[in-house]
């Protein structure tokens, strides 16, 4: 192990920090000047001859590992909490959003200005950015009270009162290491490839805990019995638990997010919880609303339109499009660099991407793989894109979508409507707009394996049929 170089500025109090790489950086790659991006053809042509990483091959270890830990950050004094929480990671899932989030990490550490100092802090003890500095609480054990049998804890006692603990003295700070001068970009066209940084890999797990949260609320909204082909939450738990299960997952996320030390990253991240609802009422309420003010009207689905894809960035892509950038900025972009909004870019379209090919799974699927009429969301009352295409060539489905698909024979009639149009087509279509918006804003990062994957990355998502 070898010593801190700040190491002499440290008080004799306490023990010297030590400092170890956190992982092993791969050798730099070929700088790129990228400085208008190719046309959506062009990059899939030199995608065809390219070598193509495989996203999930790329980083299988590391997502092993990521939901191996995520266990760990779940675990409660409650074992009927435990078994909820767990519930939906024990499940095999895609991992995309930690898969996105992870890549992200790789294809731009080393560009931004505070990447030293990042780097620094993930490898010196005290500087809070290593792996179990990461599982520390800020504040005392004994205040916290978060009961988990699977990280450190010392709750203090119920059995009697609380008597005044005397604070500790006080770390002396850190130096760290010199920062980078912003003009020195020489840089920043370089990419190192290198693995993620622990604050990295956590906030992946952060965001899997949200989504998971999310889709535990999502099952008692939509009523749902099945989740990847097994019993749902609150099928095998009940609403209430299901629920509170979410926010307990939520509560978890939300004392890791503070652990990583950036409130740029605590209020994007809190601010993707606040966008899961509003686009979760967005979609309750709006899409309908709208359309009852055009009931027998001719096809004016403009406003409609402009509805579902706000829903859709709130409900799906506000989660990918600012985790992407979250971990950017733990990468240390600073503002005024490219680097976030890339991510933000490349997030927000293929969030919207992978929205709008579920919603033509959602009528493909039923059809072919599980031999039953597709369309569920019409049974949930929801007029996704293939029925707002399918209004548009048979304005008879505006009544349909106004009155949210509720009497007899109207789900059966707009599926049919759906099926006589090119609504589905024409949604994937969009959605193929959105993936090649995401590849091109990829061109912004220089080469790299992770840059591959995720161009990769971006295929699958619209290819895929499941
Ligand atoms: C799944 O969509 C659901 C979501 C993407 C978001 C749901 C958000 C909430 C219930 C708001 C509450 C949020 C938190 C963080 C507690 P879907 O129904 O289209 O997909 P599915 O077929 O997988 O259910
Ligand atoms: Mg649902």
């Amino acid at each position: 192990m070898r010593r801190c170089p700040l190491s002499r500025s440290i008080s004799l109090f306490r023990s010297l920090p030590q400092c170890r790489p956190y992982s092993t950086p791969r050798v730099a790659h070929r700088p790129t000047h990228a400085t208008r991006p190719p046309s959506a053809e062009a990059i899939r042509t030199g995608l065809a001859l390219r070598s193509r990483p495989d996203p999930y091959l790329l980083l299988k270890p590391q997502l092993d590992l990521l939901k191996e830990k995520l266990l760990n950050l779940v675990g409660s004094a409650h074992p009927a909490l435990t078994d909820i929480a767990e519930y939906y990671f024990l499940h095999p899932s895609k991992q995309l959003r930690p898969l996105l989030i992870l890549l992200f990490a790789r294809a731009t550490n080393g560009l931004g200005t505070d990447w030293d100092l990042k780097k620094w802090a993930a490898e010196c003890e005290g500087a809070g950015g290593r792996a179990e500095e990461l599982d520390s609480p800020l504040s005392r054990p004994d205040v916290l009270n978060d009961w988990n049998p699977s990280m450190p804890d010392h709750t203090a006692s119920f059995s009697s009162v609380f008597s005044l603990v005397p604070p500790p003295p006080p770390n002396p700070p850190l130096s760290p290491p010199p920062r980078r001068l912003a003009s020195s970009n020489h840089l920043a066209m370089v990419a190192l490839d290198a693995d993620p940084l622990p604050t990295q890999t956590r906030l992946a797990q952060i965001v899997e805990m949200i989504h998971v949260a999310s889709l535990l609320h999502d099952d008692v909204i939509d009523g749902a019995d099945l989740r990847r082909g097994a019993a749902s939450a609150p099928a095998a738990f009940g609403n209430k638990y299901a629920i509170l299960g979410g926010d307990f997952l939520l509560g978890r996320a939300s004392a890791a997010l503070s652990r990583l030390g950036e409130s740029e990253v605590v209020e994007l991240i809190a601010s993707v919880i606040t966008n899961l609802v509003e686009g979760e009422i967005l979609q309750m309420n709006k899409v309908a609303q709208q359309s009852a003010a055009l009931v027998g009207a001719s096809y004016v689905g403009g406003d409609s339109w402009n509805i579902y894809l706000k829903k859709t960035y709130l409900k799906t892509a506000s989660l990918m499009a600012k985790g992407a950038r979250a971990a950017v900025v733990l990468g240390g972009a600073r503002e005024g660099e490219v680097w976030k909004e890339v991510a933000y870019a490349y997030g927000r379209n293929i969030g919207i991407a992978f929205q709008l090919v579920d919603d033509v799974l959602d009528y493909e699927s039923g059809e072919a793989a599980l031999g039953k009429p597709g369309g569920a969301d019409l049974q949930l009352g929801l007029a996704t894109g293939p029925a707002l295409y399918a209004w548009e060539e048979h304005p008879e489905m505006g009544a349909l979508i106004a009155r949210k698909f509720e009497k007899e024979g109207d789900v059966e009639l707009a599926r049919d409507l759906v099926r006589r149009s090119s609504g589905v087509e024409r949604t994937r279509e969009l959605a193929y707009t959105y993936a090649d918006k995401a590849l091109e804003t990829l061109q912004h990062l220089p080469e790299s394996e992770a840059r591959g994957a995720l161009e990769v990355l971006t295929e699958r998502v619209v290819k895929r049929t499941r």
